[in-house]
Parts: structure tokens; C-alpha cells; sequence
């Protein structure tokens, strides 16, 4: 437990971490990546370049700060975080390393007149607490996936039993388990880690499910990043019989039970995920809206597949929106970004609708303020981020 005057030090902290909290987290990143070989494959370092991984952080350290006195009220947060962290292994070892990276940038950053060792001393006791909460939840959830049917514990070794291209830019793998066994059931929305060594260099990253398992194969679908590392190499160099290996499905993405009208809304390969979700939906009775916008046919995948579900089940509607106008996309049902009007026309005419999105995070914030303006209530949508979490707002 926290004493109360770490809690008051650390409370007193929040608004000099709310006016230098990016500093702090980048100098601190530096400094991990830097100095921690063994901890730089977990991390995308082009989310690190961008920003995103900096602000991601210094967000969830001040919230904790914030609410230090009653940390029940990080509930969503805290979810987030682990779902990422499991899925890509982060294990108690490595607490110990991103603990003094921290209190060494904030006496870095601060200077010894503000960061005295008092400070350092509450944040060292506050930063144990949270390490302890998020490794302690994280264990759990590794200790729950490792005893489920088909379950495992760190890497597993998958068989790329088929590559499928999907459209210019997205082809899906299909990836069995290399010691046949059963596999770990998921949660339409929720994604798996990958593990790769290319060129010498562990690589990580993250990629949703895209589609239902059939018990014996996950699929993903990647997008070619313009040089990306990894969507790359799995594009150029990983194909059938090729081996990977992963972890075991994290996320907290997850579609929930409900009876209301779906609404899946999704910007070009964010439409992975509601993929599984739509395909768990339509075995319910519930209405399914499906909208994806894309920049142009071209680079529309799963386009097909959609259109027979569609013609198969009358409860299933579906709306395309291209950003560019081309001739051969003239049945396209909007042109254009994906705006307020088009989604007034294309959601049910009640707005107690359950909606789940995805895509760009230019786009998302941009569906969010519509869905805002048009009367779905907030706390009726979802989203995932496909890099560090982003303010919407
Ligand atoms: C939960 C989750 C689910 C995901 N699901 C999917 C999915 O279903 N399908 C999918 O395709 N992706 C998905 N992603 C994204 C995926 O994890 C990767 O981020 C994506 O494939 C890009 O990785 P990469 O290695 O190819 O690109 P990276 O090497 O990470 O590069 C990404 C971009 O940053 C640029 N960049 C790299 N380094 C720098 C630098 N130093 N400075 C400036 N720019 C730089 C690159 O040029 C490139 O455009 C998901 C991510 C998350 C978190
Ligand atoms: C108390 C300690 C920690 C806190 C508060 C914390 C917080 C966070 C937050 C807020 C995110 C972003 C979540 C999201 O985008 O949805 C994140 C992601 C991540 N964290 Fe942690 N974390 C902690 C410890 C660690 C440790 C010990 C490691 C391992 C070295 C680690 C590695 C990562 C990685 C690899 C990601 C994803 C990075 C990416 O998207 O590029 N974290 N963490």
C-alpha cells in the first residue's frame, strides 16, 4: 500500500507531469530503447518516432496519477493496457527496467530541485503499485489462455497454410498450428501477436483475427505498409508452408452480447476485425449494418465476400464509400469522405445501435464527431487503435 504522503506527493506531481509529461516520456523511451536491448523488440519503433507511443504513455501515467486514490476508476484503461502488453508478452521481469528508466528521466527531466528524493521516492513507491496491479493482471490472463483448450503460454510455432491476396494492398494468411494441436478460441475483435526475426533483428507486432476460427486455422490479413518492416517482409518473403510464431489472442475489442441493431463501421484495413464480428453476428438474429469506406475499389478487399453474405441473409446491409471517383467504382453508394450524411442514411433509423469502429485515426476521429452529431449515444460505441491509443477529441 501507498502511504499517504506518497499518494499526496504523487498527486501533487499530476499538473508538472500535465505540462511536461511528453518530455518526460520521450527522454524516458530514449533512454529504454537505448540502453535495453532486450526489451526494443516489443516495441514498434515507428510508433515511437511518431509520437504516438510517448503520448499513449504519458496519458496512462497521468491517469493513474489522477486517480490515485481510487484506482477502480482506471477500469477501462487498465483493460487496454494489459490486452496490449499480453499480446505482446510483456512479462514482471521487465517492470523492474521501464521502472528505473522512468524515475531516472523524472530526476533527469525535473532537475534535483523539483525531482528531490523525496519525489523519487513516492513515485518509486507508486510506480511498484502499479507494476504489481498491471504484472499481477497480466499473469492472470496468461495463466487463464495457457489452461483453455488449445491454450499456450509465450510463442507458439504456426504453418502458413494458405496466402490469399485480397486486393492491391491486403492478403490474408492463414496460419495453422505447427504441432497440429487444438486451438485457443477468441473473441470476434481481438487480435494476435507476431514474433519474426528479420534480418537478425526480433521483431513484434499486432494484427486482428479476420475472420471467425474454424478450429483449426486463424487468419489475418496485413496491409503492405509503404516501408513497413513487417507487413513487407510478410508480403514478399513469408509464404505457404513458411512458419511464424505468435502469441495467443489478446484485446479488449471484443463484440459484446446485445440485442440492438450492429453497426460496423470500418476505413480501409481496419475492416479486419469486423470481419470475425460480422460473421459472429449473423449467426444472431440482430440486424448488421455494415459501412467500410476505402479510398478506391481497387484497394477494396473483401469486397466479395461481403456482397455474398449480403445476398444470403436479409438482415445483413451493406454500404460502400469511396474517397476517389473512378469510373469502375460507379456502384459505389457514396463518394467522398465518410460524413454525418452518409452515415443519417446508412445507420438504422433508431439510434440505439451498438457500433463498433475502426480505421485511420484521421477517420476516427471524424466517424466519432458524427456518430456524436447524429445521435448515437456514446457510450453505445466502440473502437480499437490499430498503433498507440489517440485522443479522439
Ligand atoms: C491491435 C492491433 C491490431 C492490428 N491489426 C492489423 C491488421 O489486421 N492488419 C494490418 O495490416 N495491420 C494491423 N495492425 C498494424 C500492425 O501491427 C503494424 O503496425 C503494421 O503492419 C505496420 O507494421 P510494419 O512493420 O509493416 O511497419 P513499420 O515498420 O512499423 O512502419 C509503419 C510506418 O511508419 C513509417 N516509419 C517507420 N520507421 C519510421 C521512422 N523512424 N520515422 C518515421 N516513419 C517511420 C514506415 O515508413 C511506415 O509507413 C494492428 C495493430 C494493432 C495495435
Ligand atoms: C507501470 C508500467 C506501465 C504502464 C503504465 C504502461 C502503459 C502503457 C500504455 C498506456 C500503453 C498504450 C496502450 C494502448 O495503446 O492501448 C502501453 C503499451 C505498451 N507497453 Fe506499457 N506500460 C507499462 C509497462 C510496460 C513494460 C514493463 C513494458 C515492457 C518493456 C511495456 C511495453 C509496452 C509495449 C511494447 C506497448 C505497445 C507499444 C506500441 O504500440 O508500440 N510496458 N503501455
Amino acid at each position: 500500500m501507498l502511504s499517504a504522503e506518497h499518494r499526496a506527493i504523487v498527486k501533487a506531481t499530476v499538473p508538472l507531469l500535465e505540462s511536461g509529461g511528453e518530455a518526460l516520456t520521450t527522454h524516458f523511451y530514449d533512454m529504454l530503447i537505448s540502453e535495453h536491448p532486450e526489451v526494443r523488440p516489443m516495441f514498434n519503433l515507428a510508433n515511437q518516432a511518431s509520437g504516438a507511443q510517448q503520448r499513449a504513455l504519458a496519458n496512462g501515467v497521468l491517469m493513474y496519477a489522477r486517480h490515485i486514490d481510487q484506482l477502480e476508476q482506471l477500469g477501462g484503461l487498465v483493460s487496454q493496457i494489459i490486452n496490449k502488453h499480453v499480446a505482446l508478452n510483456i512479462l514482471p521481469e521487465h517492470y523492474p527496467i521501464v521502472g528505473q528508466c522512468l524515475l531516472r528521466s523524472i530526476r533527469e527531466v525535473l532537475g534535483a530541485e523539483i525531482a528531490t528524493d523525496a519525489v523519487i521516492e513516492a513515485w518509486a513507491a507508486a510506480y511498484q503499485q502499479l507494476a504489481d496491479l498491471l504484472s499481477g493482471l497480466e499473469e492472470k490472463m496468461y495463466a487463464e489462455r495457457e489452461a483453455a483448450p488449445g491454450g499456450w503460454r509465450g510463442t507458439r510455432l504456426f504453418r502458413v497454410a494458405r496466402k490469399v491476396r485480397e486486393s492491391d494492398e491486403i492478403t490474408s494468411f492463414y496460419l495453422r498450428p505447427d504441432d497440429n494441436g487444438k486451438l485457443l478460441a477468441f473473441h470476434p475483435g481481438q487480435y494476435i501477436g507476431l514474433r519474426l526475426v528479420i534480418d537478425g533483428e526480433e521483431v513484434r507486432r499486432n494484427y486482428s483475427l479476420s475472420a471467425m476460427s474454424n478450429g483449426e486455422e486463424y487468419r489475418i490479413s496485413v496491409k503492405r505498409e509503404p516501408n513497413g518492416k513487417v507487413s513487407n517482409h510478410l508480403h514478399t518473403h513469408v509464404n505457404e508452408n513458411d512458419t511464424v510464431e505468435l502469441f495467443a489472442p489478446a484485446g479488449d475489442f471484443k463484440l459484446e452480447d446485445s440485442d440492438k441493431p450492429l453497426v460496423l463501421i470500418s476505413g480501409g484495413v481496419g475492416i479486419t476485425p469486423t470481419l470475425a464480428m460480422l460473421q459472429a453476428a449473423l449467426k444472431t438474429d440482430r440486424p448488421v449494418h455494415f459501412i467500410h469506406s476505402a479510398r478506391h475499389g481497387g484497394v477494396h478487399a473483401f469486397r466479395d465476400v461481403i456482397d455474398q453474405l449480403a445476398a444470403r441473409h436479409p438482415k445483413l446491409k451493406r454500404f460502400y464509400c469511396y474517397e476517389q471517383r473512378r469510373a469502375e467504382d460507379a456502384d459505389a453508394h457514396g463518394i467522398g469522405y465518410l460524413d454525418e450524411k452518409h452515415l443519417d442514411a446508412w445507420l438504422p433509423r433508431t439510434r440505439d445501435v451498438d457500433v463498433y469502429f475502426l480505421g485511420p485515426i484521421a477517420f476516427m476521429r471524424a466517424i466519432k464527431k458524427h456518430l456524436k452529431a447524429i445521435g448515437v449515444p456514446e457510450s453505445q460505441s466502440r473502437y480499437e487503435f490499430f498503433g498507440p491509443a489517440s485522443a479522439l477529441e
